[in-house]
């Protein structure tokens, strides 16, 4: 229990520098993108098809950051929450609402412990949120608990193999494995923040655990166009043209 409150302290302070450096002022472009799309290359929805119909949805979106993921789906008509950790994510989140007359529920919270009801919500997304920062065993059994039984569980994710790639200091992925897979789970990068990078494998275990059954695994690479993203320096675009960059699982949960 010590490690995971040192944990979140540890990564509420990275989020709190990332936004004074980068997210707060990206948000405004964020929140104002024409559609909804996937990932540090902007893979499309369209193309995915992913997350279908969300009109009247009850959404509940676990590490949603600046939100701009929530506000795109409460265009399409769903009733989102936004659950986040950092207090000045939130903040941004706020000004944005403010900004594009856009309101939801913004809760400041663990997503491993969400002060939310049981049974509540249609559908628990994560965009490198949840997914990448919080316990896996304990956030999707918080998304199976906060979600009716049928409900989905749609999630973006660093690749597995981007994961491996990836310098430990700084840098973009190389054409090597720089870390064994085996006791990737738990990284906690030197200077930076505790993420969590489960095989595959374990993702599977971990939903069928909690009721999930997986409808897919769709393996995001960049488009031909694509471009490098300006700050997170995880794999250039030629890298990601050749090798997935993103893993976006997709689940429904079964009882
Ligand atoms: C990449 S950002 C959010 C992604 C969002 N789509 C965006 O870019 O604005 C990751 C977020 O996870 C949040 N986070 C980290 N640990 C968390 C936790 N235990 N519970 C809830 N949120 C957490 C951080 O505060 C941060 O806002």
């Amino acid at each position: 229990m010590g490690e995971a409150r040192a944990d979140l302290a540890r990564n509420r302070a990275v989020w709190a520098l990332v936004n004074a450096a980068f997210t707060d002022q990206d948000a405004d472009r964020a929140w104002a993108a024409e559609e909804l799309s996937w990932g540090l290359f902007g893979v499309p929805e369209r193309d995915l098809g992913v997350l279908g119909d969300v009109g009247g949805l009850g959404v509940v979106e676990l590490g949603c950051g600046t939100a701009y993921l929530s506000a795109q789906l409460a265009r399409q008509g769903a009733r989102p929450v936004g659950v986040d950790l950092t207090p000045a994510q939130l903040a941004t989140a706020a000004r944005c609402q403010r900004r594009f007359g856009l309101m939801f529920p913004l809760v400041q919270a663990d997503a491993e412990h969400v002060p939310l009801a049981d049974g509540s919500f249609d559908l628990v997304v994560s965009e490198y949120g949840a997914s990448v920062w919080c316990d896996p065993d304990r956030w999707v059994a918080e998304a199976a608990r906060l979600l009716r039984r049928g409900g989905r569980l749609v999630f973006l994710t660093n690749s597995v193999l981007a994961t491996l790639c990836v310098p430990e200091q700084e840098g973009f992925a190389g054409e090597r494995l720089l870390r064994p897979q085996r006791g990737l789970r738990r990284v906690a990068w030197p200077g930076g923040g505790v993420e969590f990078h489960p095989s595959h494998g374990d993702w599977i275990r971990i939903l069928r655990a909690n009721g999930f059954v997986v409808d897919a695994l769709h393996e995001l690479y960049a488009p031909a166009d694509g471009e490098t993203h300006q700050y997170y320096g995880i794999a250039t675009a030629g890298w990601a043209t050749q090798w997935p960059v993103e893993d976006l699982w997709a689940a429904h949960l079964t009882r």
